[in-house]
């Protein structure tokens, strides 16, 4: 305990203190305390005005930008020219799919994309997906799992249409296409509400 041994304080104290004091702690009658010293705020820059260049990278091109530029909007915005049938998506499917979503996309070591029950249990993109044109989006953008971003516009139209059908939202003979695709009613669809938050008092 420190204060107990005036000997020892005598010896000591005198360099103890000036070197704890550095560190903001004082010693008084044999209590520590600790006081912090206040970092400084983060200076705001006065000006906002920033550099033509910071000196690396380049300009982006129309065409990086196109490559990036895919997403597809529940209305259709975004679908490119094609088309593809259930038949062509069963193609598809075997080839590139069935591996991790099961032959029947009842799910494997990855999701099940078919069932119906409207439970919710397990999710999938009948019973849960809102909008049929997600599926456009999130296959062309990420489907296969290994390779991403190698299907063409058709394939992509015929995987959609299989993985309808198999949920019997669309007919076995129908065609996805930029019209038709965003045309399709989703089971879902009612299950979800327009996010209309702002960050304000009004966030639940
Ligand atoms: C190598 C394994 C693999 C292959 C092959 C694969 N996927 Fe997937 N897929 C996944 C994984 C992993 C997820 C993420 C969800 C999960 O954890 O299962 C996923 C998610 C999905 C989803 C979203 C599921 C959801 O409800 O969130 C869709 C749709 C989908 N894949 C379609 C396809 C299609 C179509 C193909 C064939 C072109 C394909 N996948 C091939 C592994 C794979």
């Amino acid at each position: 305990m420190i204060g107990t041994d005036a000997r020892v304080l005598g010896r000591v104290v005198p360099a103890a203190t000036l070197a704890i004091t550095m560190l903001g702690l004082s010693i008084t009658g044999g209590r520590v305390s600790v006081t912090y010293a206040q970092a400084t705020p983060p200076q705001r820059a006065s000006s906002t005005a920033l550099p033509d260049t910071f000196g690396f990278g380049r300009p982006a091109t129309p065409d990086a930008i196109a490559k990036l530029d895919i997403d597809v909007m529940p209305d259709g915005t975004g679908l490119p020219p094609g088309s593809g049938t259930v038949a062509d998506g069963a193609q598809t499917w075997g080839r590139f799919c069935r591996g991790c979503h099961g032959p029947e996309g009842e799910g494997g070591s990855a999701a099940p994309l078919v069932g119906h029950d409207p439970s919710g249990r397990p999710l999938t993109v009948g019973n849960h997906w809102p909008y049929a044109t997600t599926l456009y989006d999130y296959i062309n953008r990420a489907m296969p799992r290994t390779a991403p971003g190698t299907l063409t516009p058709d394939q992509v139209y015929g995987l959609a249409a299989w993985i309808l059908a198999k949920n019997e939202i669309i007919a076995d003979d129908a065609v996805m296409n930029a019209e038709t695709l965003p045309a399709v009613v989703m089971p879902a669809l009612g299950r979800f509400v327009p996010d209309d938050r702002r960050g304000g008092p009004e966030v639940r």
